[in-house]
């Protein structure tokens, strides 16, 4: 049998629901079945889910877009991967590689129409399917495909970051996190930003060139310039929308850039952006990234010997416990399911 769970509309509610279903063995040409070993939750999860009875999802959709699995069976025509692989589905099944197109939204795993990875079984195209650097532990690897090569995408394919920059990032969740490490693996001073003293010491330790408390320090733009002579930040993950748009742009260095990225307070940020102009800086919007680039972010994870950052293990029948968690914002990095 097929263990999942789906997110069930009740009116306008929307809930977790474990379900079991009959187990899949064949697979169409082209495609991969996988063993869902882990999955982990991003952000997006918490918003998919919220605003499943306003359209976000359809009722009865397996969420989140996360995981790592071994193959079971590969269908007619698949190369390069074997039964006994461990493989990671790119986000966007479809963006191989090259220029996004949008009509790669209406597929990626895990929203919308598309079922995703909170499944023991999962059947994805074999072109999706990256292998994972050999070092990390399937926990580790289930990280990597939102959160992970968000970050990668944000710092490395644009940009990219250099020795001696600075990157500020906003928070200690998934995006911010594996920001601090990729920045700080290639020599970046990283500044981060938390709401708690405790996870910006935990911070330091995995390498934050300097850290501010955005709750005693509202005005942290000015902190910012205060700890590069004035300059700012040369790369800036925007992650917190409306409520710091404004002050990443005024933290932005001459020549430097924001990716935007993030909704934490919300959609429909308004910021003044006039002040870009006289710095030379830009703004580079990005959403996810593509198969190539996931392959690419694997490559520099092995190099450096990068760990991700895992908040905590849930069991798969704990999975309504790891949304209660990620929702809290007490987490450290990132969260996992376990199947
Ligand atoms: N564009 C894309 O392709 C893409 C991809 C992935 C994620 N995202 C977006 O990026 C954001 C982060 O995602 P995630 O999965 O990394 O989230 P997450 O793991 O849930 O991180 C949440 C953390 O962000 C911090 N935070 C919350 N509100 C904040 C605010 N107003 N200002 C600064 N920090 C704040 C808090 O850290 P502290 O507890 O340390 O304060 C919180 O624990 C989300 O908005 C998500 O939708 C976009």
């Amino acid at each position: 049998m097929n263990r999942q769970f789906t997110i069930t509309i009740d009116g306008m509610h929307a809930r977790l629901q474990a379900q079991t279903r009959a187990a899949q063995h064949e697979v169409a040409a082209g495609q991969v079945l996988l063993q869902v070993d882990a999955a982990s939750l991003n952000y997006r999860d918490l918003l998919t889910l919220q605003g499943a009875a306003s359209g976000a999802a359809r009722d009865g959709l397996v969420p989140l877009s996360d995981a790592v699995g071994t193959v079971l069976a590969v269908g007619d025509g698949v190369q390069g991967w074997q039964v006994g692989d461990r493989a990671i589905p790119n986000f966007f099944p479809a963006w191989i590689e090259g220029r996004f197109d949008p009509v790669h939204l209406q597929n990626a795993l895990g929203g919308g129409n598309t079922d995703g990875v909170l499944s023991q079984r999962l059947e994805v195209p074999a072109q999706s399917l990256v292998a994972p650097a050999a070092h990390l532990s399937d926990e580790e690897a289930s990280t990597l495909p939102c959160a992970g090569l968000t970050a990668w995408h944000a710092l490395f394919e644009r940009g990219p970051v250099m020795a001696g920059d600075t990157v500020l990032v906003q928070g200690t969740g998934g995006v911010a996190l594996f920001g601090l490490q990729l920045a700080a693996a290639v020599g970046a001073r990283v500044i981060v930003t938390s709401s708690s003293h405790v996870k910006l010491e935990r911070a330091r330790q995995l390498g934050a060139w300097a850290t501010i408390h955005y709750g005693e320090t509202p005005a942290w733009d000015e902190q910012v310039l205060a700890l590069t002579d004035g300059r700012g930040a040369d790369h800036i993950l925007e992650l917190g929308g409306p409520d710091t748009y404004d002050r990443s742009i005024r933290a932005v260095a001459p020549g430097g850039r924001i990716a935007q990225i993030g909704v934490l307070s919300g959609f429909n940020a308004r910021p003044d952006i006039q002040p870009l102009q006289f710095k030379n800086a830009r703004i580079d919007g990005i959403c996810v990234g593509s198969v190539a680039q996931l392959r690419r972010l694997n490559q520099f994870m092995a190099q450096h010997a990068i760990h991700p950052v895992i908040d905590r293990v849930f069991d798969f029948e704990d999975s309504p416990a790891a949304y209660t968690h990620l929702a809290s914002g007490q987490h450290f990095g990132k969260l996992v399911i376990r199947l």
